[in-house]
């Protein structure tokens, strides 16, 4: 996610903002940039790279700035590769702006402006912000900023500044959080009150249709009409550590919770008018209706991600899916050909055999599809179209929302390739695209009571070897399943077929043995019955995920991990946080290191 800082006071303010974007930078970002009121004009650095290669080094080459006011931004890339002019802030000289979000309908505004004789210079959504404001700014900011949030769609936060109105900052936000800092005698705006602890604990949340403005004199909120707002004044009890995990234990379990926002990041500005819309990458329907095959390709959860995704592909658009791990692709001279799709699916951008697999399916004539999470990525260069899932930066090293939004991509690839290739028709296809957008809500319910999973994780954080099985989809969510909870845990962990165990593996289970069986699937869940009630009369010790409604005997599980309702189709993506969340607590009665598992890095560039 982006960073964004500001400063007003009585002392120079480009130190200060420089060091709070530092404070920012475990939020993962690609540039950076300053704008300050310095000799009344808005004077603006910034640059590609990390601070101490980019910002810093410009703002050496510039002569001391003696500003008292300004704002700052950290970016991680989103619309437009990592570049300076794709840096925030961003603005002319009238108007400059930093932003922490996704404008879904950027596209729009963006025709809206040029048509009013805009020229754009980056390519950004942000800039849409920025010259939206110019359009309707007449010397009253706060009339600015209430007629262009009208007309904004997404997530943002911004902070702003106006040349005429020298030494104030004014912020505004919607779904991106930003806090308002009190110091002595100044003020701060930050995306979390890790940027200024170093000066203030106290701070007040900005809410949804509230507008901040800050001055030399103090702080002032109204609503989006100018009409005063009294806010509580917080203070902020967490070191700066706790602070950068929004008050999480972990990461991970941060990541967990961020990822109802991050699949709607992700998947509504692909839908248009309630169908898939995926004209931004170049996949248009013409292509989807050639393919003869469709491959899809990646390593660890982003291959579990395909794994979902061929079962909703074949099972929607009747058209056949081949799945492969990279590095077993890339050397078994496979069977891509021109006429084909291969989608290479990556959050870093940067795995070695993913990008290998890549180059290969290039090679022999297919048309690639990468989904990958890191904006000008290796793997996003590479392919001939991309599409770039918006989750934020993931730090933990186990992947739970970048799964979970690659995973989400690929129902509404599923949906896009039937629709195309009629066989869904338009009723069904608005149907599924709606339920795909209801999701993230459902898992918002899974994420409120965490009880449930810390007592499963009691039941097996014990155990030396467990079992997770499924069938059909469930079988490819069981996969990711095994995966989160033999990485962090370090307890043998395998995702096996539930109709298959007859055929040697049962012969695993013994007394105690933990099986978890995921049960979502209505047209297999007699089958599904059957094979639990199989191990549980072998002493397995048996944790049944399904949905709450579902009745289930004690002769068949021990313990159940209940989940909203939804259409089948959609259970597997929403039990997604019910075992991120079991192998996370099960990790942390083990005492294991939750973020940085031993052996594991982040992202596996080598092969
Ligand atoms: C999963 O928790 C791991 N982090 C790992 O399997 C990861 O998914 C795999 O290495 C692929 O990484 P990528 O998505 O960055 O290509």
């Amino acid at each position: 996610m982006c960073g964004i800082v500001g400063f007003v006071g009585k002392r120079a303010c480009a130190d200060i903002l420089v060091d709070a974007l530092k404070k920012l930078e475990y939020r993962g970002y690609d540039s950076a940039g300053i704008a300050v009121f310095e000799n009344d004009i808005i004077k603006t650095v910034k640059a590609k790279g990390k601070i101490g290669e980019g910002l810093s080094v410009k703002l050496k080459d510039e002569p001391e700035l003696h500003a008292v006011c300004g704002i700052g931004h950290t970016r991680w890339a989103t619309h437009g590769e990592p570049s300076d002019v794709n840096s925030h802030p961003i603005g002319n000289g009238r108007i400059s702006i930093v932003h922490n979000g996704i404008i879904e309908n950027y596209r729009d505004i963006k025709n809206f402006l040029i048509g009013k004789g805009y020229v754009f210079e980056s390519e950004t959504d942000t800039e849409t912000v920025a010259k939206l404001l110019d359009y309707y700014y007449s010397g009253d900011p706060v009339e600015a900023i209430e007629k262009a949030v009208s007309i904004i769609e997404g997530a943002y936060a911004l902070g702003i500044i106006f040349r005429n109105h020298k030494n104030r900052i004014y912020a505004v936000r919607k779904d991106s959080p930003l806090i308002v800092g009190k110091g002595n005698g100044e003020s701060f705006i930050a995306s979390d009150v890790t940027a200024i602890l170093e000066y203030t604990r106290e701070y007040y949340c900005l809410e949804r249709g509230e507008i901040a403005m800050l001055d030399q004199e103090g702080i002032h909120f109204t609503d989006l009409h100018g009409e005063a707002i009294e806010k509580e004044l917080l203070t902020a009890e967490w070191d700066v550590e706790s602070a950068q995990k929004g008050g999480y234990e972990h990461f991970m379990l941060k990541e967990i919770h961020e990822q109802p926002d991050a699949i709607r990041n992700t998947i509504s500005p692909r839908v248009k008018n309630g169908l898939p819309d995926f004209s931004e990458c170049g996949l248009t329907a013409d292509k989807i209706s050639s393919y003869k095959h469709i491959f899809i390709v990646g390593c660890g959860s982003a291959m579990h991600a395909g794994m979902v995704g061929k079962y909703l592909i074949e099972a929607l658009a009747r058209t056949p899916v081949i799945v492969d791990i990279a590095s077993e692709f890339r050397y078994r001279d496979p069977l891509v050909a021109e006429g084909d799709l291969a989608v290479i699916v990556s959050q870093s951008g940067e795995t070695a055999d993913t990008l290998e697999a890549l180059k290969l399916s290039k090679a022999k004539g297919a048309d690639t599809l990468a989904v990958v999470n890191v904006v000008g990525s290796s793997i996003a260069r590479e392919a001939d179209m991309v599409i770039y899932t918006n989750a934020g930066p993931e730090i933990s090293v186990c992947s739970t929302k970048a799964y979970a939004v690659q995973t989400a991509f690929m129902y509404l690839l599923a949906f896009e390739i039937a629709y195309v290739r009629g066989t869904i028709n338009e009723i069904r296809c608005r149907e599924l695209v709606k339920g795909l957008l209801d999701v993230p809500g459902k898992i918002g319910e899974c994420l409120e009571d965490m009880s449930v999973y810390q007592f499963v994780a009691s039941k097996i954080f014990s155990a030396d070897s467990l079992l997770y099985i499924g069938r059909g989809l469930d079988n490819a969510l069981s996969m990711e399943g095994s995966l989160k909870l033999k990485e962090i845990s370090y307890i043998h962990s395998e995702a096996y077929a539930a109709g298959e165990l007859k055929h040697g593996t049962i012969s695993l289970i013994e007394d105690g043995t933990p099986v978890i069986a995921v049960m979502t699937q209505t047209a297999l869940k007699e089958k599904m019955i059957s094979n639990v009630r199989t191990v549980k009369s072998r002493g397995a010790k048996v944790i049944m995920i399904c949905r709450s409604s579902e009745n289930v005997d004690t002769d068949c599980a021990d313990y159940k991990v209940g989940l909203p309702d939804a259409e089948d189709i959609f259970l597997p993506l929403i039990a997604t946080v019910a075992m991120q969340l079991i192998a996370y607590y099960t990790a942390v009665q083990r005492g294991c290191d939750v973020d940085k598992p031993r052996n594991l890095a982040k992202s596996v560039t080598v092969e």
